[in-house]
């Protein structure tokens, strides 16, 4: 069976917390439940991680090489400037699409440029939790 890694990056665990006219009310249980579900019904397995820490999300890339056949990525704000995690993507060579939950281009200026993408497939902004069941589906197409 297919197996994918789903990372939420900084602030993401106060989903349902943080921000809801931006981010909503639903939180990250109920995103990786959301998941879990559109998982089965593609019939491939998810495991999730989520970390405040840079350094951290960096280490969990380096392990899932190997281990995983894809990678889902929220790096909320770390998207911005973290060259550590573009580089530990350019270290693995794994297929990685970028999620955010809002639309990006449409906020502040600083939001606009990712320093991650350039090492992802793609990026899906501004759909919310959907835009991460779309990544997921267009992760198993692309590793079929
Ligand atoms: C975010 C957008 C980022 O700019 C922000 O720092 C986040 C969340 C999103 O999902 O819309 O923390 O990645």
């Amino acid at each position: 069976m297919k197996k994918y890694l789903i990372i939420n990056g900084v602030n993401l665990n106060m989903l349902g917390v943080r921000e809801p006219e931006i981010y909503g009310n639903a939180t990250l249980k109920d995103l990786e439940d959301k998941l879990t579900k559109k998982a089965k019904e593609l019939g491939v397995g998810v495991d999730f991680f989520q970390s405040n820490f840079e350094g951290e999300i960096v280490e969990k890339i380096h392990s899932a090489y190997g281990s995983y056949d894809g990678i889902i990525i929220n790096p909320a704000a770390f998207t911005h400037y973290s060259y550590a995690i573009r580089d530990a993507f350019g270290s693995v060579k794994m297929p990685v699409i970028e999620v955010h939950i809002s639309n990006i281009h449409k906020r502040e200026e600083f939001r606009r440029n990712s320093v991650i993408v350039p090492e992802c497939i793609g990026q899906i902004c501004g759909l919310g939790f959907k835009g991460y069941e779309l990544a997921l589906e267009a992760l198993v197409c692309e590793t079929e």
